[in-house]
């Protein structure tokens, strides 16, 4: 099995094994210090071995086998693996990075982007087996919060060597949630939204979906509660290939289904209008939405409202009336592609201070 474009973290990155990688894998396998507790390697037939592993990963759902590479100059750095059970609810995963990358968090940043991505895809359990007496293996399994479930052995391929064990688990769904688990899951889920604008697949947004997303659009605040914002939902295949057609040039038109927000200019109070506020907090929360079901979006809003006004063709299609404006579209579907990563954020200490513009604290609560 595949998992398709690679999957990238702060500094490295997870993809399917290559041909080209036989050298680096097997190296890896049979080297005494990197490979002193893999359990399998045949060193009789390494080719075999190497073929049967990319034999799998065309055909057969037993297993995925990956590479480790630096997220910067993509060198190698490491192999790692998941099999699933039957279910494909429990994965027993494997790593193993380059001696010469050792003690640098790559194990752990590694381990932490295959939890994230069997998360995502509905892994309920990841087991992991380490050698009892490998202790760096065994700390990054402790700190990433996998328990030890018993105690085992295992065997080096047609050797004498054999290894004491612990195998650990790792729930990663767990049915109840405290207070803090769902804090957490909010801000997690806040750092993980980005904007998406690779390929969809053709798989339906159910309208019990479309009506949480909308739903959670239409809970945002608006300035003196005006509710200024409505929202369309598109999925109707007709509609949406003509709200598609008006997109020239094209963005998301893979996606499955689509939200149009408008807005409408009403007078808050006195001379004051929130309407542009108020649709804003209105498609973050959407946005969070479509993230926490478990599908991506992208905020469109520059490119249908420049100057060639491809808002005023959406909502000709979609029957706006003319006191409305159609200012935002978001496109909802099931990514096809590994999401990238957002452009870097400034550093906090350029946007966000204490007390104070700058960062100097000033007055009371400043200490001086
Ligand atoms: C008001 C507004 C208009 C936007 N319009 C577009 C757009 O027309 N096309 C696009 O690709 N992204 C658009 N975006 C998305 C931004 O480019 C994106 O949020 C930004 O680059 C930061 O990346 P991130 O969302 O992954 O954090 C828009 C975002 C906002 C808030």
């Amino acid at each position: 099995m595949r998992i398709g474009d690679s999957l990238t973290g702060e500094r490295v990155r997870v993809r399917d094994y290559r041909r080209s990688d036989l050298e680096f894998v097997t190296g890896m396998w049979f080297d005494p210090e990197n490979g002193a507790y893999l359990s399998d390697p045949d060193r009789d037939h390494v080719d075999a071995v190497y073929q049967k592993a990319l034999d799998r990963m065309e055909d057969s759902p037993d297993g995925y086998y990956l590479v480790v590479e630096l997220a910067g100059s993509g060198e190698r750095a490491g192999t790692c693996c998941m099999f699933p059970d039957e279910a494909g609810k429990v994965y027993d995963i494997g790593y193993c990075i380059h001696k010469s990358h050792w003690r640098q968090g790559l194990g752990r940043e590694t381990v932490s982007l295959l939890l994230h991505w069997l998360r995502e895809r509905g892994a309920q359990t990841v087991t992991a087996e380490a050698a009892a007496e490998n202790a760096a293996s065994r700390a990054l399994l402790d700190g990433l919060g996998f328990e030890v479930q018993r105690k085992s052995r295992f065997k080096k391929y047609r050797m004498d060597v054999e290894f004491e064990s612990v195998v650990y688990a790792k729930t990663l769904a767990p049915h109840t949630k405290g207070k803090d688990d769902a804090a957490m899951d909010m801000l997690e889920l806040i750092a993980k939204r980005t904007s998406y604008r690779g390929r969809y697949l053709p798989q339906p947004v159910p309208r019990e979906d479309l009506r949480k997303i909308m739903e959670a659009g239409l809970a945002a605040p608006s300035g003196c509660n005006k509710q200024t914002t409505s929202l369309i939902a598109v999925d109707g295949p007709e509609v949406l290939a003509r709200l598609k057609a008006a997109i020239d040039p094209p963005v998301a038109s893979t996606a499955p289904a689509a939200i149009c927000v408008l807005t409408r200019k009403i007078f808050a109070y006195r001379d004051r209008c929130y309407q542009v506020q108020d649709y804003s907090a209105a498609i973050e929360n959407m946005l969070l939405a479509i993230k926490a079901l478990g599908y991506e979006s992208c905020w469109y809003e520059g490119h249908i409202t420049d100057l060639d006004r491809i808002d005023l063709k959406m909502a000709a299609v979609l029957g706006v009336p003319e006191d409305y404006s159609l200012v935002c579209y978001l496109p909802v579907g099931k990514a096809a592609q590994e999401p990238r990563p957002s452009p870097p954020k400034k550093p906090f200490e350029e946007r966000a201070w204490f007390n104070g513009f700058g960062g100097q604290e000033t007055g009371e609560g400043s200490g001086e």
